[in-house]
């Protein structure tokens, strides 16, 4: 049996080869595991190529929880096999893989946009608290930047996070438009609320940042490139998912011990993380579907998960382990992320664009980037941007709303 997954580094996929070997131990039936590219856009184009085809491939995908919109029929109805472990998930993270009704995948991972912040250093420049809204990022990251250049330190930059045209940026923008009031781009009653002065001070502001405390080169930035400069030490600020806590923390790490996490930013609007994730899906062109249920059974089972946590220091599903106290280190971290998943997460919309979220987050990043890169004006690519929404998802114009946190 098969199983495709989002592909992290050596750590990930060794402890995912442990689980699959207790799996096996268990089960008696054997998975291997497929790699998958870095780019969370080139991922897409790879499942569904592979499930195109109709072919038996792959049995269990991982999927984006941005995904089960556009990749519903592919996959099984998990409904009738987890009903009972569903209700046990944190219903703001289960919710995102069902799509009229239907359980499309059910969650493993979940990921909210988190700011890490080096201790050392905020100390040293006299600041007791990390910042609480964008501005004062900027000033503290600005201040820290030069301190450390004076030191002699050329590459050291204030802020460091996901610029590139990839849906990491989507994440990003996203965060720093809502937390002033400049809406989800598209809301749940589909009006399109792009196209307002929040969101475009807030990309405007962004733009400032490239090259003055975010280095040029943030614009082509994943994931793995901001981890990098930040490892490294060479930033005092980076907006991340809660699994850069592990590279940051391993032993040989320059900055182990050195940094914290909190809640990202906010603005007048409050302070918000992205939702991110991955669920486990089931296809319906799989040749083996009893083992391929009792895999997505196993990885999602709570003490797998636990243990996942604890090794690979990646938030759990169920509610129930944002109890368990130590089950992160350090243990302020788990009421971090509840707190986070509660009252200060902005979902992206996928879920009322259903099949067509990926031009609409197309048509997003391009027109973020576009900003960033300098090469359109921020009111200019909004009102370019609105017009193409309105083509491509037929909704309607409309002001922004709220942080679209997903009531408990
Ligand atoms: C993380 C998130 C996922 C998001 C991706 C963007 O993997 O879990 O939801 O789409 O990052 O790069």
């Amino acid at each position: 049996m098969t199983l495709l997954e989002e592909w992290s580094d050596k750590t990930f996929s060794e402890a995912r080869q442990q689980e699959l070997q207790q799996f096996t131990r268990e089960t008696g039936i054997r998975v291997s595991l497929l790699p998958s590219p870095d780019s969370a856009r080139e991922r897409l184009v790879l499942w569904r190529e592979l499930l195109g085809t109709g072919a038996s491939g792959p049995d269990v995908y991982g999927i984006d929880v941005i995904w089960p919109g556009m990749l519903s029929e592919h996959f099984i109805d998990l409904k009738p096999y987890f009903a009972h472990e569903v209700a046990l998930q944190f219903p703001a993270i289960a919710s995102g893989y069902i799509v009229d009704n239907k359980l499309v995948a059910m969650a493993y991972r979940a990921d909210i946009g988190l700011l890490y912040y080096r201790t050392d250093l905020l100390r040293e420049y006299g600041y007791s608290d990390p910042p609480r809204t964008w501005d004062e990022l900027e000033i503290m990251a600005a201040r820290i930047q030069a301190g450390e250049r004076a030191k002699g330190k050329k590459q050291f930059w204030g802020f460091v996070w996901q610029g590139a045209a990839d849906e990491g940026l989507t994440c990003d923008a996203l965060e720093w438009q809502v937390a002033e009031g400049g809406g989800r781009i598209i809301e749940e009653d589909h009006t399109i609320s792009v196209n307002n002065p929040q969101a475009i001070r807030a990309w405007q502001r962004a733009a400032r940042w490239v090259g003055s405390i975010s280095p040029p080169g943030v614009v082509a930035y994943r994931e793995w490139d901001s981890l990098n400069v930040w490892v490294a030490g060479d930033a005092a600020f980076m907006r991340h998912w809660p699994s850069a806590y592990l590279n940051s923390q391993a032993a040989g790490s320059p900055i182990r011990n050195k940094f914290e996490v909190a809640l990202l930013p906010g603005g007048k609007a409050g302070q918000v993380g992205t939702l991110g994730g991955w669920g486990l899906a089931v296809s319906r062109f799989s040749a083996h579907p009893r083992e391929a249920l009792e895999l997505v059974r196993y990885l999602t089972r709570s003490d797998v998960q636990e243990k996942r946590s604890r090794v690979l220091s990646q938030p759990p599903t169920l509610s129930q382990l944002y109890l368990v106290p130590d089950i992160l280190q350090p243990k302020s971290r788990i009421d971090l992320l509840s707190q986070a998943f509660r009252t200060g997460m902005v979902l992206r919309p996928s879920d009322v664009t259903g099949k067509k979220y990926q031009e609409v987050t197309d048509a997003y990043i391009q027109a973020v980037h576009s900003v960033l890169t300098g090469e359109k004006s921020a009111p200019e690519a909004a009102a370019a941007l609105e017009n193409e929404l309105l083509r491509t998802t037929g909704f309607k114009k409309g002001p922004p709303q709220g942080k679209s946190a997903r009531p408990e």
